[in-house]
C-alpha cells in the first residue's frame, strides 16, 4: 500500500475554485473502524455551502465529501467482521444516537469536521459501512448515500407518504428531490414536481412524475398545482417563496416535509396552517434505521440518477457544475 494518496482538500474558503488536489498520508483506522479504498465518491450542496463559507463551524483543512463506496482495506479491530476487499457503501451520518426521532446534539457529517470521501482513501466506523447492492456499479453507489437518506426519511419516516397519495417535489433536479421522486413513485404515490428548467421537467416526465411545472417561466405554478387536485405531502428544501406556496397548495390535513432552505429563510402565513390543520415536519439526514431501509429498494431494484460523472482531479469543476444547479441528479466524481 502507498503511503499517501491524493484528496481534494479545501484550505481556504472562497468557493468550488478553492479545492486543491493534494498529496497527503492515507489516514490510519482507529479501534473499530474501517479503511476503505474508494472508487467512487459523490457531491452535495453541503460542499458547495462549505467551499463558500456558508457553512457553520468550518474547520480547515478539511478532504471534504459525505458520500462514497469503494473497497474495505483493513479493520481495526475484530469486532466489525469486515473482510478485506469487499464492496462497501458508506452512511455519512456519524453518531446519530440512540433516539431514531432526533439526531444526537454531539453528531456529524463525514467531509467535515472529519476528513471525507474526495480522496483515494477514507477511515470509517465500521458501523457506518454498508455490503454495496450487487446491482449498482460504484458511481451508481456513491449516488445513493447522503442524498438517499434525506430523501428517505423526508418522504417515508417523516413524511409518512402512502400509495394513492400525491406528492408535491419542489425544484426536482436536486440531488435530494430526485431520490424523493424515485421513492414516492416506487411506493405508488403520484408525484407532481417543479423545476426551473424544462429539460429537467422532460427529464422528471421520464422517471414518473405525473405533472411537472416550471417555476420560472410559471410564477404561477401553485395555481396549476392545485388545479391538479389535493396535495397530501409537500417536499421542500428551496425555502423562501417556495415554502409561502406550499403553504397554499398543501391539502387540509396535510403534510409539509422540509430538510433545507437554499433560497433562504420564510415568512409563512399562520392562517392557512392552523385553519388547515397542517403539519410542518423539519428533517435532516436520517437513523442506523433508515439507512438500511433505504439501501433496501436498490437492493430490490431501485438505480440512482447520476447526472455526471468528473474524475475526482477535477473536483472543483464538478462542484461548479453543482454550484450552476446544472445537474438532474447527482455529480458523481470517479477515485482512481
Ligand atoms: N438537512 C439535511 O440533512 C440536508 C441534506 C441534504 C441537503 N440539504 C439541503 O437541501 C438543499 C438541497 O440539497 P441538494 O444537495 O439536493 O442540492 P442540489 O442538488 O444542489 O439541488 C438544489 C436544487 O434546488 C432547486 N431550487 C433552487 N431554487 C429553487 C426554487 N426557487 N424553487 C424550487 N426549487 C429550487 C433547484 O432545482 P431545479 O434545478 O429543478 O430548479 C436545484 O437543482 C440544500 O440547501 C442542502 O443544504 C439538507
Amino acid at each position: 500500500m502507498m503511503a499517501e494518496m491524493e484528496a481534494a482538500r479545501l484550505h481556504e474558503t472562497g468557493g468550488p475554485q478553492s479545492l486543491r488536489i493534494d498529496r497527503t498520508p492515507i489516514p490510519e483506522p482507529g479501534e473499530g473502524e474501517v479503511l476503505v479504498r474508494l472508487r467512487a465518491a459523490a457531491l452535495n450542496h453541503r460542499d458547495v455551502f462549505i467551499t463558500q463559507g456558508l457553512y457553520p463551524n468550518i474547520r480547515m483543512p478539511v478532504t471534504l465529501g459525505s458520500d462514497g463506496a469503494g473497497e474495505v482495506v483493513a479493520v481495526n479491530g475484530d469486532s466489525p467482521g469486515w473482510r478485506a476487499g469487499e464492496e462497501v457503501v458508506i452512511d455519512p451520518m456519524l453518531g446519530w444516537g440512540d433516539d431514531p426521532r432526533v439526531w444526537d446534539s454531539g453528531s456529524s457529517l463525514l467531509g467535515m469536521p472529519r476528513d471525507g470521501t474526495f480522496a483515494q482513501y477514507v477511515t470509517i466506523p465500521a458501523e457506518n459501512v454498508y455490503r454495496k447492492p450487487e446491482q449498482l456499479s460504484m458511481e451508481e453507489a456513491a449516488a445513493i448515500p447522503l442524498a438517499g437518506l434525506t430523501a428517505y426519511r423526508a418522504t417515508f419516516t417523516r413524511g409518512a407518504l402512502q400509495r394513492g397519495e400525491t406528492v408535491l417535489i419542489t425544484g426536482v433536479g436536486g440531488g435530494v428531490q430526485t431520490f424523493v421522486l424515485l421513492f414516492a413513485k416506487h411506493a405508488g404515490a403520484r408525484a407532481i414536481v417543479t423545476s426551473g428548467s424544462d429539460e429537467k421537467l422532460e427529464r422528471a416526465k421520464a422517471l414518473g412524475a405525473d405533472l411537472a411545472v416550471n417555476y420560472k417561466t410559471t410564477p404561477d405554478w401553485a395555481k396549476i398545482v392545485r388545479a391538479a387536485g389535493p396535495i397530501d405531502l409537500v417536499v421542500d428544501s428551496s425555502g423562501g417563496e417556495t415554502l409561502r406556496k406550499a403553504l397554499d397548495v398543501v391539502r387540509p390535513g396535510g403534510r409539509i416535509a422540509i430538510y433545507g432552505g437554499t433560497n433562504g429563510d420564510a415568512t409563512i402565513k399562520l392562517f392557512p396552517l392552523f385553519w388547515k390543520h397542517v403539519t410542518i415536519l423539519g428533517t435532516s439526514m436520517g437513523s442506523p434505521q433508515d439507512f438500511p431501509a433505504m439501501l433496501e429498494l436498490f437492493r430490490k431494484g431501485l438505480r440512482p440518477v447520476v447526472d455526471r460523472v468528473f474524475p475526482l482531479q477535477d473536483a472543483a469543476a464538478a462542484m461548479q457544475h453543482l454550484a450552476n444547479a446544472d445537474q438532474f441528479g447527482k455529480v458523481v466524481l470517479r477515485v482512481g
